[in-house]
């Protein structure tokens, strides 16, 4: 049997999904890197019976690809406020999901249609730190889980970015880009605190610091891949302030091209309970 998809739309206009559906077509390419980071994340889950997986902010399928390489993955249920990466999601879906039931959901992380207490496995790659409200996103998630369910969280940590950010202020990019990296990374203890208070027990939280140096053309297709939204670029074209950028990367890497440091803060946590009574061993 092959799997199977369906597109739900719900989905309420935000901006960074509608940056997403731009970008989506570049996505896998210009942000391969990132697909390390999904078999981390699903490699540090704890074993066990994980058939039913939600993954949040699931873009272009690859934290799901890796759950279904590690374990008996039955069910998916993929969910994405951006109509573009779920279609990129499921034109994969014959070749990399066979075997595997597959639901697209369109739409935004606080309004899932999702059942309380569905899921043995709720994964979230690269995308909490897109969502508005952090804390209420995971504890949204949280609800999702069984009891004994474990989530994963890959997400970007604090103190990664500095010369991106001061590259951008430099630039004259507009406060709600330049603002994005305190009000949006974590770090271990701030994670932590959002999945206890989400009920969750935090497991194993870390951080790895990367300085990365990149060609200052590869760092410009990874923005319009990841930061469409903003950006501004005309349909086409590229705006005034995507052209500043591209200028200041340029002027700003040495020999060994643009550097910068990246941190990505990892996290596992446990919903309490032994989620026994729904035919499992004991
Ligand atoms: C950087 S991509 C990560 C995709 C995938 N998890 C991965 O690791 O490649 C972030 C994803 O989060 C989605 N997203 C952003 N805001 C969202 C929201 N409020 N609700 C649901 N998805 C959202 C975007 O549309 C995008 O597909």
């Amino acid at each position: 049997m092959s799997g199977r998809g369906r597109t739900t739309s719900a989905a309420g206009g935000a901006t960074a999904p509608q940056g997403f559906t731009e970008g989506a077509v570049t996505y896998d390419e210009a942000v391969r890197h990132n697909i390390a980071g999904s078999d981390r994340l699903v490699m540090s889950l704890p074993d066990g019976d994980h058939r039913r997986v939600l993954d949040v902010g699931c873009g272009t399928g690859w934290t799901s690809a890796a759950m279904v390489r590690r374990f008996p993955v039955e069910e998916i249920v993929g969910v994405d406020a951006s109509e573009g990466m779920l279609e990129r999601f499921a034109a994969k879906l014959g070749s990399e999901f066979p075997d595997v039931r597959v639901e697209l959901r369109h739409e935004d992380v606080m309004a899932m249609g999702v059942p309380d207490g569905g899921f043995d496995a709720v994964l979230c790659a690269m995308a909490l730190h897109w969502f508005p409200d952090t804390p209420g996103a995971v504890a949204r998630m949280a609800r999702a889980l069984r009891p004994g369910g474990v989530m994963g969280v890959l997400t970007a940590g604090r103190g990664g970015e500095d010369a991106w950010r001061e590259l951008l202020e430099r630039v004259g990019a507009p406060a709600d880009w330049t603002g994005w990296f305190a009000a949006n990374q974590r770090d271990v203890d701030e994670i932590a605190a959002d999945l206890r208070a989400a009920g969750l027990e935090p497991l194993d939280v870390w951080m790895e610091r990367r300085r990365r140096h990149t060609d200052p053309d590869a760092f410009m297709a990874r923005t319009r891949a990841v930061a469409a939204h903003l950006l501004g670029n005309p349909p086409g074209g590229f705006s005034e302030l995507d052209r500043r950028i591209e200028r200041a990367l340029h002027d700003a890497a040495g020999p060994d091209g643009f550097a910068y440091d990246y941190c990505k803060l990892y996290a596992i946590a446990r919903r309490p309970g032994t989620g026994l009574g729904r035919g499992d061993a004991a």
